[in-house]
């Protein structure tokens, strides 16, 4: 089994200051839906607003079929103090043979300016060097959402250029700025 395939199929939990990244689970539904629901939440990102539980729980079983193939997938962001699973943090892609991988992230609203997902970004770039063994990760956001790169140059991301009408987000054409780390670089 290739290392990549071996990490995803049993991804770890990861631990921060105030957070633990572990895998999600069906159990996570109700706390998924209370944040995806929100069309603020989904506004950049390239999922729908969930509707109703369903749509939770459609994208849980979708990401752990993920875990079971053994692809690159999401960790839940869960708050040591409560408990509460409030956003998700992961590899959206990885290319074995360059060793390079795109991470992606959310946020429930109510835990946003906290410095939340800079610490869970940054603990995710150590996985990525350390357990995967990647050269070079990547990271987008819409250029309309720029709080989402500033927590990509605070996890030591750099800026490389904006790529023009480089996605379509709910119906419409999107620029975007791309940012990546190497495994060289300072972090
Ligand atoms: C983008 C997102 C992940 C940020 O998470 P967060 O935990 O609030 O981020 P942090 O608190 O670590 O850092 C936020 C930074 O953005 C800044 N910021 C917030 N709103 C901003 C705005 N409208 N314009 C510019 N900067 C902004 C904050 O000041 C902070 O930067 P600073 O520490 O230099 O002052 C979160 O808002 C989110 O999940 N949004 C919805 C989903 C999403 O957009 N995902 C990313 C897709 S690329």
């Amino acid at each position: 089994m290739q290392l990549f395939e071996s990490v995803f199929s049993q991804l770890p939990t990861l631990d921060t200051q105030r957070l633990t990244l572990r895998p999600l689970r069906m159990k996570d539904a109700p706390d998924l839906f209370a944040y995806a629901s929100d069309p603020e939440v989904s506004r950049h990102v390239l999922w729908d607003t969930h509707r109703s539980l369903r749509d939770s729980r459609q994208f849980l079983r979708s990401a752990i079929r993920q875990y079971r193939k053994g692809l690159p997938g999401s960790f839940a962001i869960v708050l040591k103090d409560s408990g509460r699973m409030i956003g998700t943090i992961g590899f959206m892609w990885v290319n074995v043979e360059y060793k390079s991988a795109e991470v992606g992230y959310s946020l429930s609203r109510n835990y946003w300016n906290q410095g939340i997902m800079t610490e869970a970004l940054r603990a995710v770039i150590a996985f990525g060097f350390d357990e995967l063994r990647l050269n070079r990760i990547e990271a987008q956001h819409e250029t309309s959402n720029p709080a989402s790169g500033r927590v990509m140059a605070h996890a030591g991301l750099r800026y490389e250029g904006t790529l023009r009408q480089r996605l379509v987000n709910k119906g419409r054409y999107v620029d975007v700025a791309l940012y990546a780390i190497l495994r060289t670089d300072p972090r």
